[in-house]
């Protein structure tokens, strides 16, 4: 197929760099957003009157045909084509003739291709936002059916304080929430309309960028030519919104692979949502969170590479902007395959040993904190209550013990204002119950934290 610039050049391209130039492969999945974008361009060059109604009519007709040819499986946009654009032109050209080669007038592939990927990412977050309600719903299911089940809360991975398990799961609800909130915000930046920019620098033909950006749903249009064809700012700020709602997803993985091991037994996996080994008979897989904990790092590399396709790059338009296309689809890919299988895995995966949570939580020194605080509530000095702390926790660990086997009498030779009533303190599900502080695990402040949520999510 000739090229639409072969007339410019002597010899038609070397076949390998025909092929290395080409982005057909991966750029047809603008098809939709490419037509919507081309539709929407020669309905305006009809309104400005620079083609005549009749000409207009044929363009968006022809490029309708397209469009249901497309979903009907009847056209496949591919090779020899170098990209959606130039495929659609040169189809559109071939169904209507003549009248097809006035489509591209008053614009550049520049402008185009920055509307198409804005069109589709916009897309992507909307429906991104219903992936994560989705999974912030199952998440908050859990939750709300184990607010006085506790769980043991770590720092440094060693264990700090007990910790009801809802308010636990709520703390992914808080991520999740702004993981959200960040694709909003990188969603009003999408929102901005490149086309009429042409290759750089405006257009001496009469159009009209308001009314482009109307049709195709912008909220406003690019102030600059320049700035329009060479920002790809939205697609490092869409991929770096994309990583940190992967660490979420990441860590709660993470959580769920130790939770279901032998060594915590905090929880187990149902058979919808985990797999066998090929040799071990005994063995069951958290494969699910595996996959996603090692899914992050692919997201990783995509803003990576997105941070260094546009490092140094001049303006305006350059070809390493081609580039940008795979990270934002593999990254968009990624992250709704995985909100999807961790839904899945919170409503039907995952079931909370209790009983173990609740054996736990008893056997250890977790209750430290509770002892120093009783004494400061007998307004010992904090620094001073710890100390005597320390002490006793020394003691007891030197005779494996643990504080509540203590009696009362030991307690009163580390220090004289300890009463019968410290037992109460001790008690794991006191330790919970007393943190009432704002936001703390307080079962009182953790009710109405999922009575806030229930709200905010429609339930
Ligand atoms: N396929 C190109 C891309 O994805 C389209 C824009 C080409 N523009 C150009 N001036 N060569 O970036």
């Amino acid at each position: 197929m000739a090229k639409v610039w072969s007339k410019r050049f002597d010899n038609s391209l070397n076949p390998f760099i025909e092929e290395f130039n080409a982005s057909i492969g991966f750029d047809r999945k603008l098809i939709l957003e490419d037509l919507d974008c081309s539709i929407a361009h020669a309905k305006m060059l009809g309104k400005t009157k620079v083609l005549t109604s009749s000409e207009t009519l044929q363009i968006i007709n022809g490029l309708e045909k397209i469009k249901v040819d497309f979903l009907e499986g009847k056209f496949f946009p591919g090779p020899p084509s170098e990209d959606i654009h130039y495929c659609i032109e040169e189809k559109l050209i071939s169904l209507i003739g003549e009248t097809g080669k006035k489509l591209h007038t008053g614009r550049s592939r520049n402008d185009q291709v920055g509307t198409d990927i804005r069109l589709w990412l916009r897309k992507e977050i909307d429906n991104l936002d219903i992936l994560i309600t989705d999974l912030q719903k199952s998440f908050f299911k859990l939750a709300e059916t184990n607010i006085y089940t506790l769980i043991p809360g770590y720092t440094h991975m060693q264990r700090a304080q007990p910790l009801s398990l809802a308010h636990h799961l709520l703390a992914y609800l808080e991520m999740f929430q702004r993981d959200r909130e960040r694709f909003q915000e990188v969603r009003s930046r999408v929102n901005t309309s490149p086309l009429g920019a042409a290759a750089l620098a405006g257009t001496k033909i009469k159009i009209d960028r308001d009314f482009t950006a109307a049709e195709l749903g912008f909220e406003k249009i690019y102030k600059n030519s320049i700035d329009a064809v060479s920002d790809r700012d939205f697609c490092i700020e869409f991929v770096s919104a994309s990583a940190l709602a992967m660490s979420h997803l990441s860590k709660i993985s993470e959580e769920i692979i130790l939770w279901v091991t032998d060594e915590f037994s905090f929880a187990k996996l149902t058979d919808n949502c985990s797999t066998g080994s090929s040799l071990m008979p005994q063995k069951k897989n958290p494969d699910v969170p595996e996959l996603i904990r090692g899914k992050t790092g692919r997201v990783y590399g995509h803003l990576q590479a997105l941070l260094t396709m546009v490092k140094g790059v001049p303006l305006a338009y350059n070809k390493d902007f081609q580039e940008d296309k795979e990270p934002i689809f593999d990254t968009a890919e990624t992250i709704s395959s995985c909100i999807k299988a961790m839904t899945i895995l919170m409503n039907e995966g995952i079931e909370f040993n209790i009983q173990n949570l609740s054996d736990t939580v008893e056997k250890d020194f977790s209750n430290a904190t509770d002892l120093a605080d009783y004494l400061v509530g007998k307004k010992v000095p904090f620094r001073d209550a710890y100390q005597v702390v320390g002490e006793i926790v020394k003691y007891c660990s030197e005779r494996e013990m643990l504080l509540k086997n203590l009696k009362i009498d030991e307690f009163k030779k580390f220090h004289p204002k300890f009463d019968e009533d410290v037992f109460v303190d001790l008690q794991p599900l006191n330790v919970v119950k007393s943190r009432t502080s704002q936001g703390g695990t307080g079962f009182t402040q953790v009710e109405k934290e999922i009575n806030n949520w229930r709200k905010k999510l429609l339930f």
